[in-house]
């Protein structure tokens, strides 16, 4: 195996911390955060409210500064990174400009960038194939329901083709088939796009079927407390999610999560 430098690793947080001035004292948001995630690899973060997940991600999009420890994404500083458009943010409201069509909102990063007419017109149009929205380009947000505008999210944030995906709870909002089906086309994406993802979500089988490693956190200071190695041997299909596999993972990150084995109904 080859040695990963810096430059090769999508993240490097090394002892991130985060304390917010509050007027009843300050909040230890974040303590101690070591992780890395690999180019192309898909990482979720997962654990109850109030363990940093939000603030975590945001350190890495460069929204707000660690207040300790150090952070880098393909080598370089958040700022630069962001800057540089390594990475694109989907976020749990889909966050569309509701006086933009489905193409212009897709569109955004292109045109704040300044791509040239042609070429941003057939990245939009490949992107709205890749979320299968091609037939509702010309529509408006408030003609869709939110799992194409989630979609729309989606393609906004692959538009510049980040190497890097920063996702907070992008399919929180939505019915659980909505999801499920939402959840094969990240996966059909990341893989298309070599893309690493960054992904924080409440829900175990979300994150044990999207990702390559969960990262379990926890409150009070937020804090990593495990990571559970979740990378299937087969494709991420509706097969994957019945398989013994499958449910060996939930398993594993349900107990990390709640700190002890949980106790199974022919044991009791
Ligand atoms: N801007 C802020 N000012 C003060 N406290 C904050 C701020 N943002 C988050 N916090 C606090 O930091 C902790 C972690 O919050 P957050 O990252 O949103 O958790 P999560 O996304 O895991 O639910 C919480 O205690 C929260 O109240
Ligand atoms: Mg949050």
């Amino acid at each position: 195996m080859t040695t990963q430098t810096a430059t090769d690793l999508a993240v490097r947080a090394t002892g991130v911390g985060k304390v917010f001035p509050s007027a009843g004292g300050e909040v230890n948001a974040l303590t101690g955060v070591d992780l890395t995630v690999a180019a192309g690899e898909f990482v979720s973060l997962i654990g109850p409210s109030g363990c940093g997940k939000s603030t975590l991600l945001r350190l890495i999009a460069d929204l707000d500064s660690p207040t300790g420890g150090e952070l880098t994404l393909y080598g370089k500083s958040a700022r630069q990174a962001r800057l540089d458009q390594d990475y694109g943010i989907a976020f749990q409201q889909a966050a569309l400009l509701p006086w933009l069509t489905v193409a212009a909102n897709i569109a955004l990063p292109l045109d704040l960038h300044k791509w040239p007419r042609a070429r941003r017109d057939a990245r939009v149009a490949e992107l709205a194939e890749l979320v299968g929205l091609t037939d509702f380009v010309g529509r408006y947000p408030d003609q869709l329901s939110g799992g194409m505008q989630q979609r729309v999210a989606i393609a906004r944030s692959l538009a510049a083709q980040p190497k890097l995906l920063l996702m907070d709870e992008p399919f929180g909002a939505l019915d659980e088939m909505t999801r499920e089906r939402l959840q094969s086309e990240l996966a059909r994406i990341a893989a298309e796009t070599g893309a690493a993802v960054v992904f924080v979500t409440h829900s175990i089988p979300e994150a044990v079927f999207l990702s390559d490693r969960v990262v379990v956190m926890s409150p009070r200071p937020g804090r990593i407390t495990h990571v559970v190695d979740t990378r299937p041997d087969r494709e991420r299909d509706d097969d994957l999610r019945e398989s013994p596999e499958f449910f060996a993972r939930v398993t594993a990150v349900r107990e990390a999560l709640h700190g002890a084995p949980v106790q199974r109904a022919n044991e009791r």
